[in-house]
């Protein structure tokens, strides 16, 4: 039995054995070099703009589509479409990204958080309402990891309080819940195009979509200065509310419609491996890989996978074993890291409650007085952060070209780290715990 790479043994995956994201293609760069030859002189919108958001309607199955230089913009815009103010309350998952929540503090909004149901990893439908008070305005559903949350539940729960639900779907373009697309699943949706994403405009990008004329021409609005653009009308250069300029660039445009043209074949590439490495790592001692429900799918942005040494009777702090693990699996060439280390509400923006200085937005008049955030209203949030390790983003090696040749390496890994040399690893892990004191 060879002896673990991080006691000098032989590493089980080679250097250079994982292709980084994204996965770029001669296609891909022949794409960028036309868009880059009609890219003079400068207009707005360029065709490669229109066409990508056309195609992306078309894919998702939303009536309009409109590019932005980045997810958070594209929230932005779902947030201020929806009307939300000074002292407006949006409910956001406790476990996401920062921008989920940020958007609504761009808008003077206040997030207010709610728990996540623990498999899936997303808003728990069952916490909700005791979260709403008269002056929510909204749900920022996140499909974390690339999974969908239940939306069925939350579009009950918004339709009886007169909300708007906002997808973020940031992480999750090409799942599916109930035959329905990631893009699709709220009343407008935002999505990430950065490097790291299933679908990226090479660096930064955002789409946002909608069914409904009335939030597309808002949104649009708050895109670029708050102005109105028509095709074929002449620029009147008045802005009628609060814009940004959120406009994105052709070369990222065509880009991402390159990248869209092979997203379906690259989300199957993404599930097959990911199923493999599941098919093989999931009776390992002291891990839980995810069960999602059968009615959506998972499209692998992240593979997240649980440390859970307590199931095995194991007994050490759950955090050594996770930490030991990731280092001795780094060690093996396994990209297995933490992702978030914090929940949103815990950052110190919102230990602080400073947005904008003196204390705006929480401070508004408008704004309901004596809003705290308490990680530890958040129990299934915190047990996530403890226990999640990754592999994903752009250096996991989940995507093409990658394939299960990779998989069954970090599969070996795996099995070498806490099968054959269980001992060890819980060895590791004491060590951590005992000099933590
Ligand atoms: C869940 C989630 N929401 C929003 C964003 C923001 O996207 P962007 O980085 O493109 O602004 C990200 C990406 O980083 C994300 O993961």
């Amino acid at each position: 039995m060879a002896d673990l790479a991080i006691k000098g043994g032989p590493k089980t995956v080679p250097d250079g054995a994982i292709q980084p994201w994204p996965w770029i293609t001669e296609e891909d760069k022949r794409a960028v070099m036309d868009a880059l030859e009609r890219a003079t002189p400068w207009r707005y919108p360029y065709e490669e703009i229109t066409a990508l958001e056309a195609e992306w309607a078309a894919f998702v199955g939303m009536k309009h589509a409109l590019a932005c230089n980045s997810g958070t913009a594209s929230l932005h815009m779902c947030v201020a479409a929806a009307g939300v103010g000074p002292g407006d309350e949006v409910l956001v998952p406790a476990f996401t990204f920062l921008a989920s929540a940020s958007c609504v503090l761009h808008s003077n909004g206040i997030p207010i958080f709610v728990d996540i149901e623990p498999e899936t990893c997303t808003i728990d439908p069952g916490k909700i309402e005791e979260r709403i008070t008269d002056r929510t305005k909204a749900i920022v559903a996140v499909d974390i990891h690339g999974v969908p949350c239940f939306y069925d539940e939350i579009h009950e729960i918004a339709a009886r309080h007169g909300l708007y639900v906002i997808e973020d779907g940031a992480q999750a373009h090409g799942s599916v819940y109930k035959g329905r697309q990631v893009g699709a699943l709220g009343h407008m949706a935002g999505c990430s195009l950065n490097g790291s994403k299933n679908l990226s405009a090479l660096a930064e990008g955002g789409l946002f979509t909608t069914d409904d004329d009335r939030l597309a021409e808002l949104a649009g609005r708050v895109r670029m200065f708050g102005e109105v653009v028509r095709p074929g009308e002449r620029r009147q250069y008045n802005a009628y509310m609060m814009g940004w300029n959120y406009r994105t660039d052709p070369l990222q445009a065509a880009f991402a419609r390159s990248q869209l043209r092979r997203l379906p074949e690259m989300t199957a590439a993404r599930q097959r491996n990911c199923e493999h490495l599941t098919a093989r790592i999931k009776d390992l001692p002291s891990i839980r890989v995810q069960q999602i429900p059968p009615d959506r799918t998972h499209s692998y942005f992240f593979y997240p996978f649980r440390v859970q040494p307590y199931k095995d009777g194991i007994d050490v702090p759950v955090w050594a074993f996770r930490d030991a693990l990731a280092e001795c699996l780094q060690a093996e060439g396994v990209p297995a890291q933490r992702w978030q280390p914090h929940l949103v509400p815990e950052q110190t923006l919102f230990q602080f409650r400073d947005a904008y200085g003196k204390g705006c937005p929480w401070s508004c008049p408008f704004a309901r007085p004596g809003i705290v955030y308490d990680g530890a209203e958040y129990p299934e949030a915190q047990r996530l952060v403890e226990e999640a390790l990754y592999i994903g983003h752009s250096t996991g090696g989940l995507g093409p070209p990658n394939d299960i040749q990779l998989m069954d390496l970090y599969a070996d890994a795996f099995e070498k780290v806490l099968a054959d040399h269980g001992d060890e690893l819980l060895a590791l892990a004491r060590e951590k715990a005992q000099a933590a004191g």
